[in-house]
């Protein structure tokens, strides 16, 4: 890491993100030295005073120390502007990040103004360097997004200037996706379209979308909200074939096939008049755990839930593999994980004909990290008679006391190192704005199904997956 003087500029330094992720995130690396020495924090709020700041930085730095207040907060220099100012520009010799915490409407004017201002180096890679960072979603749709990314482009920025963040992307167990595929044999072999029967992907949160949101999420809805960026993050790591390298470029080269291929698969389907189905759901009224919750305050038109359909077109791969993606507000409970249900072993000669158990492995994301295979095994005693068992693993039994890094800080480090693996590129984006504009398009005036809160979502989602498949909901432990 370049030990030159850092400055952060954060737009929305008031806000939730600063508040939540990027504040505590910014005290544990200036801690532990995971920044350069001197790191100059300019926040940028155009409805608040620099008494206001301060107070609220170091409210953060004393929650992110746990009581007393942060040393890396006390040598942190703090500076407060009510709109960019044009004497950055003049200071001129520190490396530089944009960070644009504040909502995606107001993407344009500030890159305007940053523009104007003078306030971007157009140095490339060379130091000093900009890096802007931007929150997703990244445009509202692929129309926006475009308009978007032409403005960045007018400003003289790069892809390597730019960092799109999914923080999905920086979780733990979400990079161990490509480990686990990738580093193990048996799974290397077997990861083809013919063995397995299909994969479900599920970020179902308990909690709903607060009041002070809601302006936000009634523009958003959950297609734009959750599947747009995280839930096709996640189909990308499983779907994509084997990147040549561990360079950025390869990876999101992979996942970008990844994407195309779903584009590609959603075309055969509407050539075939079967288009993917989809299911939109909002929540109302009911009990999540326990607790009596009244139904989302906001539009009638936004969607809280949303289950679809999606696969993988263009032969070889997991083609023909039918991918399953949900995620809804106010579930019965939180957990988000892939579940890849493996075909039916037959083997009548050995197993005469009982029904073999299906081979189901699980990466469980959140909140129970870890992973489990249900594979058959002989029950002890006479005959052949088989069972499913589970192998199970979790982090917090074979990792216990090991820091894992939470997703804001690893991804400041990495954009700090110009590391853009964990980050989707333009081509990324695009075509996952291809893909939800379509369901977008299909769904336009119809209005969401409600479900009860506490539930798993509206009864059409189980529909979806058909007579022979089940989503997969597991207790709680
Ligand atoms: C955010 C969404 O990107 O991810 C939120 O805007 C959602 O609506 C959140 O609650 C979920 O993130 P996590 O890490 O808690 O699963």
């Amino acid at each position: 890491m370049s030990n030159r003087e850092l400055d952060i500029l954060v737009f929305g330094a008031m806000g939730n993100l600063m508040e939540k992720k990027l504040g505590p995130a910014l005290m544990k690396l200036l801690d532990r030295g995971d920044l350069p020495a001197k790191t100059r924090l300019v926040g940028i709020n155009p409805e608040r005073t620099q008494g206001e700041f301060e107070t609220r930085m170091k409210e953060i730095a004393r929650a992110a120390a746990e009581g007393s207040v942060h040393a890396s907060a006390r040598e942190m220099e703090w500076v407060f502007m009510e709109r960019a100012s044009k004497s950055l520009a003049k200071k001129g010799k520190a490396n530089r990040i944009i960070y644009l915490a504040v909502p995606p409407i107001s993407y344009s004017s500030i890159i305007k103004e940053l523009r104007e201002k003078n306030l971007i180096h157009e140095s490339g890679t060379k130091e000093p360097w900009t890096r802007l960072v931007l929150e997703k979603p990244f445009g509202s749709d692929k129309k926006t997004a475009k308009e978007l990314q032409a403005r960045l482009v007018s400003c003289g920025l790069k892809e390597e200037h730019i960092f799109r963040i999914d923080h999905y992307l920086g979780k733990e167990t979400v990079q161990n996706i490509l480990a686990f595929r990738f580093a193990n044999t048996i799974l290397v072999r077997d990861w083809r379209g013919s063995n397995f029967d299909h994969i479900q992907i599920t970020v179902s949160e308990a909690d709903g979308v607060p009041r002070h949101r809601i302006p936000y999420y009634d523009g958003t809805g959950a297609m734009r909200d959750m599947i747009q960026n995280h839930l096709l993050q996640l189909f990308c790591l499983v779907a994509m074939g084997p990147p040549v390298s561990n360079d950025a470029s390869d990876i999101q080269a992979r996942k970008l096939e990844a994407l195309r291929r779903a584009w590609l698969h959603i075309q055969k389907r509407v050539g075939e008049k079967k288009p993917p189905n989809y299911v939109r759901g909002q929540y109302k009224r009911g009990v999540v755990n326990g607790q009596y919750e009244t139904g989302y305050e906001g539009s009638s038109e936004t969607e809280t839930f949303v289950a679809l359909e999606l696969g993988v077109g263009g032969g070889g791969g997991l083609s023909g593999v039918p991918f399953y993606l949900r995620t809804g507000k106010r579930m019965h409970h939180r957990f988000s994980e892939i579940m890849i249900a493996f075909k039916e072993a037959r083997d009548d000669t050995l197993f005469g004909e009982q029904q073999l158990p299906k081979n189901v492995l699980t990466l469980r994301i959140q909140p129970d990290e870890g992973f489990s295979v249900d594979v058959g095994c002989k029950v002890p005693g006479q005959g052949m008679r088989i069972e499913p068992v589970r192998m199970d693993f979790r982090y917090s039994g074979q990792f216990y006391g090991r820091p894992v890094l939470k997703e804001y800080e690893r991804l400041l480090v990495d954009i700090v190192n110009g590391d853009q693996t964990l980050f989707p590129s333009w081509g990324e984006i695009l075509y996952s704005w291809r893909i939800v504009d379509y369901f977008r398009s299909r769904w336009k005036d119809e209005k969401p199904t409600s479900y009860y809160s506490g539930t798993w979502g509206p009864r059409e989602a189980d529909e979806l997956l058909g007579d022979e498949r089940n989503w997969h909901n597991p207790t709680l432990s």
